[in-house]
């Protein structure tokens, strides 16, 4: 049985605690949350659940095995650094830390450590973005033309990090999985309409040496609820609408070809095909219960998370490549070559 720490019992800490709650070979064994109101919230939902306002306790709990973070994003260098540093394995929220070189920093200590470091790139275990993920690798999608997202809804506004951190990291951390390949170069411009609080929209252009083109339209000030992606193949084309309760994914035999028949060159060298469209069938299982139980799996057998330190390394340097063209008003920046994604 792994005992497991929860830090942080916000909007999203319950979700972790429900999850491990109900993962087999996983316990719940403490929440740590600076807020008492949060822990009585603890303590009538999970009697037999340890509740603490300093993170410290858990970490000095020999039987605790590892640690989940749900704090703030400015505060998961400092307790995932202790965490690993008393031994801990460490589930980080996304995005891990605020800047690269702190992402840099709790790799490495993992790594030295021998401890398994997952990051929360949720989306990367739902059915829709494996099944996206599997069309890919299969070649039924052809070469990837382009990625478009919209990501969009009223709120939650985030006092220390921008839409950015907060919702485009998931397109991130999508793309990283499906292309397994990180971009060239980044363009993105953003504002804030709010001073004193970070940009609360932004629209981020990847491009990659493939030729592949992403796109990222986020904001936390829309009417409504949107989230859909397209993507585009040679062969393919799928519409992902994460917010329909069914037949999520549509794979449309869709495309365009040229040609260069000489016959038809004076005209229209190009063709339509409008084939079939088909909703192939998705695992309905909770992406933070896949997760959870890769988690466990990974410390009983000494695996890599599928969603490591390093990829969450990869998207914290996107965001900030990102951050930093937002504020040149989308001048491209260069990234780095990096390893390839797996
Ligand atoms: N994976 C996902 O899809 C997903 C979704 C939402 C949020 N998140 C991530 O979860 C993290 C938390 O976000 P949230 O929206 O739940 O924030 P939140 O502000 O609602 O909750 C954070 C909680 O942490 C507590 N806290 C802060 N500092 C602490 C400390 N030093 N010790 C103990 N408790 C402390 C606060 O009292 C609060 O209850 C962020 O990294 C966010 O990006 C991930």
């Amino acid at each position: 049985m792994i005992n497991i720490g929860i830090v942080g019992y916000g909007y999203w800490g319950p979700n972790l605690v429900r999850n491990f709650a109900e993962t087999p070979g996983a316990q719940v064994a403490a929440v740590a949350d600076l807020d008492t109101a949060k822990l009585e919230l603890v303590r009538r939902r999970f009697p037999a659940v340890k509740t603490t306002t300093n993170f410290q306790d858990l970490l000095a709990d020999a039987s605790i095995d590892a640690i989940a973070v749900a704090t703030p994003v400015s505060t998961h260098f400092e307790i995932g650094m202790a965490a690993l540093r008393s031994g801990k394995h460490l589930w980080l929220e996304k995005p891990m830390a605020e800047t690269s070189y702190q992402a840099h920093k709790l790799v490495d200590e993992a790594e030295r450590r021998g401890r398994v470091l997952i990051v929360d790139h949720t989306f990367i275990y739902t059915g829709a973005v494996r099944k996206m993920g599997e069309i890919i690798k299969s070649g039924d999608l052809g070469r990837v033309y382009y990625y478009d997202s919209i990501r969009v809804n009223l709120g939650l506004f985030q006092r220390d990090v921008s839409v950015i951190s907060d919702l485009a990291v998931h397109d991130f951390s999508i793309l990283d999985y499906l292309l397994g390949e990180h971009p060239a170069a980044v363009s993105a411009s953003g504002i804030n309409h709010f001073p004193g609080t970070p940009e609360n929209l932004a629209y981020i252009t990847l491009f990659y040496d493939s030729g592949t083109i992403a796109h990222a339209n986020v904001s936390w000030l829309a009417p409504v609820k949107v989230r859909q992606i397209l993507l585009g193949g040679s062969k393919k084309m799928i519409t992902y609408d994460d917010l329909e309760p069914s037949e999520k994914i549509k794979v449309y035999d869709k495309g365009v070809s040229f040609t260069d028949d000489p016959q038809q060159i004076q005209e229209m060298r190009v063709g339509y095909r409008t084939g079939d469209m088909w909703a192939p069938k998705l695992s309905v299982t909770e992406a933070l219960r896949v997760e959870g139980e890769h988690f466990i799996d990974c410390i009983e057998h000494g695996k890599t998370p599928e969603t490591d330190g390093r990829l969450g390394l990869r998207v914290v340097e996107l965001i900030e490549a990102a951050t930093s063209s937002m504020r040149g008003r989308g001048e491209t920046v260069y990234i780095r070559r990096q390893e390839k994604a797996a």
